[in-house]
């Protein structure tokens, strides 16, 4: 039996665990292992396929990034071909990949990949290829798994920066902004907005209004509390308005959402007279060692895709249904969706904890 693995789309802290775990759990079974370089340019002729031994994987648990690179650019179903006059074209090479694939003598592919990745590992096998996956998002909003590796990581790089944005806030009677991850989901803001103890938390599943925002600050200032804290998820928009685009992306990618965060610290200076400066966190969301939570995660979920192909579960992805890691079919999952609940557990708490939502 020969195994590859691949990681694609944004790269998430967990990824190298992963990719150990699957290697070790296929070779105690006396499989080889391979590994497809930058998503699936490897099987491409774009780049290389390795193999991954025990060595390979060896002190990388803790690594953040992987080992095998990625990419949010390369599905083989429309793969980007740079054109002689500089323009770019997009064409099917997914006959190419099987083959090459065949030619390696790789019997199955795990998956390591977000919504995207799931859409071509379906694709995949509806053309005869046996491939499992692994759900992959710091954003959390993968469906029909509690949760997704990279995730935890990400709410602790939040809530640390938070507590130091605390106490300059405080310094200075400031409003604070910060604007983190999630694309269209407020996982990351919720969590760690309640967790870091945020004052006001906006997500894009709970609209908010610009006066209630400021109504915030200012009852804080009247109860003698001069600075605030708000957490802007990138994704966030104002009642009837929409996610704001930081910029064009490259072609093939999806648009970068995110920007809210600075025109909202402007508005909230004019109308309350407060001192306010904002920041977006960005990739440092993405980097950094796992936590102790996403690497177990993410070795059982590396565990279990090789059981997944033990069992002969294509097209299946792994998934954690606490306290259970189960195999849930990749349409399932495609045809759903995972968002904040604004009625839930996490957004009552931060109304009981008195943190804002701008509604
Ligand atoms: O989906 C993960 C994510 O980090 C989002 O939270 C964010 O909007 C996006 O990827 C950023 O993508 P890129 O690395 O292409 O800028």
């Amino acid at each position: 039996m020969r195994i590859a693995i691949s990681t694609g789309g944004g790269d998430a802290p967990g990824l190298n665990a992963v990719i150990r775990a699957g290697v070790l759990a296929a070779l105690q079974r006396g499989w080889d292992v391979l590994g497809i370089k930058r998503g699936f340019a490897g099987l491409l002729g774009e780049d290389e396929v390795i193999p991954l031994t025990r060595d390979s994987v060896r002190g990388i648990a803790h690594m953040g990034g992987t080992i095998l690179r990625t990419t949010n650019r390369g599905s083989p179903f429309n793969y980007p071909v740079a054109q002689a006059d500089g323009s770019i074209k997009y064409v099917d090479r997914s006959d190419e990949l099987i083959a090459n694939a065949k030619a390696l003598g790789i019997d199955a592919i795990i998956s390591i990949g977000g919504d995207g990745s799931l859409k071509i590992a379906q694709q995949l096998v509806n053309k005869g290829m046996k491939v499992v996956c692994v759900p992959k998002t710091i954003d959390n909003d993968v469906p029909c798994t509690i949760n997704t590796f990279g995730f935890d990581t990400a709410v602790s790089t939040v809530v640390e920066a938070l507590d130091k944005l605390h106490t300059t806030a405080e310094s200075h009677d400031r409003v604070m902004l910060i604007e983190v991850m999630g694309r269209d989901a407020g996982f990351i803001a919720l969590y760690a907005g309640v967790a870091g103890t945020a004052d006001i938390v906006l997500i894009p599943e709970i609209p908010f209004s610009v006066d209630k925002v400021c109504e915030a600050v200012v009852a804080r200032e009247r109860s003698g509390r001069r600075f605030s804290i708000v957490v802007v998820a990138e994704g966030a928009a104002p009642v009837g308005g929409s996610t704001s685009i930081i910029g064009e992306s490259l072609p093939g990618q999806a648009k970068r959402v995110g920007g809210v965060v600075e025109p909202l610290a402007r508005i909230i200076q004019e109308r309350t007279g407060k001192e306010t400066r904002s920041l977006i966190l960005g990739h440092l969301q993405r980097g950094g060692q796992p936590t102790g939570y996403d690497r177990l995660l993410s070795t059982r979920f590396g565990g279990a895709a090789v059981r997944a192909i033990e069992e002969e579960k294509w097209g299946h992805m792994v998934a954690l249904q606490s306290p259970h890691i189960v195999f849930v079919p990749i349409p399932e999952v495609l045809s759903s969706e995972k968002r904040v609940d604004p009625d839930g557990d996490i957004v009552t708490t931060a109304r009981e904890m008195g943190i804002s939502f701008g509604d």
